[in-house]
């Protein structure tokens, strides 16, 4: 008899729930996204589902309806009623025996869950501390997988040792993202006046760019957007973990948290130990982007085109 045992339980092979047999449970053969809302509205949702349906069509899910996705997402999220919710959903390959080789006619499992989004306003107030870690990821970051054991092992390496995020990097000691955020540091750099060069300060914000090695992450977007706001030079090139600890400023952006200014990175305090001047007003600039009330006769194109937040319901 072909059978499988389920903790103490054996089940007849025949009478398994499919749901055992998710290809995301042996080869984490899947995508994911999570968006969040702003009392009541959903933020960013297109962005998200654009992000989602390129990591589908990079590992050859098809057959997914993307419009389909949008109003499960409207629907579950207008059902929970929540108003700061996290809405995290995921599609897998499908359900069969384990095979690595799957076979085309597999039909895409979909899950989703809303909760509740607990803001900490704590965090933005005092800044939180990160550590590095090595960067054991593999070679397509940028596809939102549900494959993410060197994420998980990095981000508990950083709660073992205190810290509120692992930031990984690299083999050539450069530093890619955080474990489930982008990363950015701010330098001010006064003009080179031995060299000839007058004028004020260049304020940079600097953060890596976009290759295969990172996650698109749509809160980097609307960062580099408010930056332009307060005319902060944007640099798009990766840092090493010796640049970053001379730097005036640092963050993580991400989704479920947005901006979280960084006070301490590997032990080393930055700037004077609190959030700085910079990362205060990027705060303030999304909070524009996340708040701002659309015209309802304006669509998500016009949204994204003025830098507005791209969605709203
Ligand atoms: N993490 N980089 C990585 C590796 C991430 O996992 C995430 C998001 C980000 C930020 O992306 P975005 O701004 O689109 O949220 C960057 C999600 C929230 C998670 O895994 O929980």
């Amino acid at each position: 008899m072909q059978l499988a045992m389920i903790q103490d339980r054996i089940v007849p092979m025949e009478e398994l729930e499919p749901i055992y047999l998710d290809r995301a449970f042996y080869f984490g053969d899947g995508v994911y996204e999570v968006v969040r809302s702003y009392d009541g509205k959903i933020f960013a949702l297109e962005e998200h589902l654009q992000r989602f349906a390129n990591s589908l069509a990079a590992i050859g899910i098809t057959g997914v309806d993307i419009d389909q996705i949008r109003s499960r997402v409207r629907r579950a999220f207008d059902a929970a009623g929540i108003a700061n919710a996290k809405i995290y959903f995921h599609v897998t390959r499908g359900s069969a025996p384990r095979d690595h080789v799957w076979d085309a006619n597999l039909k895409p499992n979909f899950f989703l869950t809303v909760s509740e989004l607990v803001d900490e306003p704590q965090i933005k107030i005092k800044g939180i501390a990160v550590s590095t870690h090595p960067d054991w990821r593999w070679k397509r970051c940028d596809i939102k997988s549900l494959n993410l054991l060197a994420n998980v092992l990095a981000r508990q390496d950083a709660a073992r040792k205190g810290n509120d995020e692992a930031i990984f990097v690299d083999e050539s000691g450069l530093i890619t993202e955080g474990s489930h955020s982008a990363f950015f540091a701010i330098f001010e750099q006064p003009p080179d006046a031995a060299n000839g060069v007058w004028g004020p300060p260049r304020r940079v914000l600097q953060t890596a760019p976009l290759t295969a090695n990172i996650l698109p992450s749509i809160t980097r977007k609307y960062v580099i957007q408010g930056a332009k706001n307060i005319e902060l030079e944007m640099v798009e090139k990766s840092l090493t973990a010796r640049q970053v600890s001379d730097a005036d400023e640092l963050f993580i952006a991400v989704t479920t948290k947005d901006i979280v200014p960084v006070v301490k990175f590997d032990g080393i305090v930055i700037g004077d130990g609190k959030p700085g001047p910079y990362t205060k007003s990027l705060i303030e600039q999304f909070r524009k982007f996340t708040h701002w009330a659309p015209d309802p006769s304006t669509n998500v194109e016009q949204g994204q085109k003025t830098g507005q937040s791209a969605d709203a319901t």
